[in-house]
């Protein structure tokens, strides 16, 4: 399984030879000006809620990849299947195997709507399995008890959690939900995109480090293999 980040919670994945986006948000992401939407080529898009840093290129990614199926939950997934896009749904507990790998729907704790206001269900993680390795997107969300059921189904070799504060857990909070999953390699993700997020990265790895867990911190672009 290969990831890529693609700068404030958007990932590439390439898994099974299939190719996953998770909440695209690049082309209103000044950090990421290298990245050019048109080159990407998902298979599959993967939307962890409604919010507009995780949907905002979803429409004009899909104008050039109609054959994208986009996985969320029924709310997302009725919106977007109305505007004549496809679409698998589910919702949180549910898994189902796909071409690429198996994925679990994850509760998370946030809020979930539309930038015109319409709503987006509830927000969500994704489990992802696919054989050979298995990760844990946890999405936006505080830190949840939730987490402690994960690891009772799954062993983690990633988790890529939100660590930038303000609308997610904080640093120290993530470093709690590595230990709720069980996991001690932690990919960190939304933040520094805005100044609500910003967090001193070395500080960030040094805690982890602290705490006997790897915080990785890609560029955007930047890639890593599991
Ligand atoms: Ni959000
Ligand atoms: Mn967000």
């Amino acid at each position: 399984m290969k990831i890529t980040f693609l700068g404030h919670a958007s990932l590439l994945i390439e898994s099974n030879n299939k190719i996953l986006l998770v909440d695209p948000f690049i082309s209103a992401n000044p950090k990421a000006s290298h990245i050019n939407i048109n080159d990407l080529k998902p298979d599959y898009i993967l939307l962890t809620h409604a919010h507009q840093d995780h949907t905002l290129d979803v429409e004009p990614i899909l104008q050039n990849n109609s054959n994208s199926i986009i996985i969320c939950n029924a709310e997302i997934s009725t919106y977007y299947i109305s505007k004549g896009y496809k679409s698998h749904m589910m919702n949180h507990g549910g898994s189902w195997q796909f071409d690429f790998g198996k994925i679990k729907m994850i509760n998370a704790i946030h809020s979930s709507s539309f930038a015109d206001g319409t709503y987006g269900g509830n927000p969500a993680g994704f489990v992802i399995e696919n054989g050979q390795k298995n990760i844990y997107i946890a999405g936006d969300t505080a830190l949840t008890m939730d987490m402690k059921l994960i690891p009772m189904r799954t062993k983690l070799d990633l988790a890529i959690l939100p660590i930038g504060d303000n609308f997610t857990m904080d640093i120290d909070d993530a470093i709690i939900a590595a230990d709720f999953v069980q996991c001690n390699k932690i990919l960190g993700y939304h933040y520094d995109t805005f100044g609500f997020i910003e967090i001193d990265k070395e500080i960030a790895k040094q805690k982890f480090a602290t705490s006997k867990k790897e915080l990785i911190l890609l560029e955007i672009g930047e890639q890593i293999t599991l």
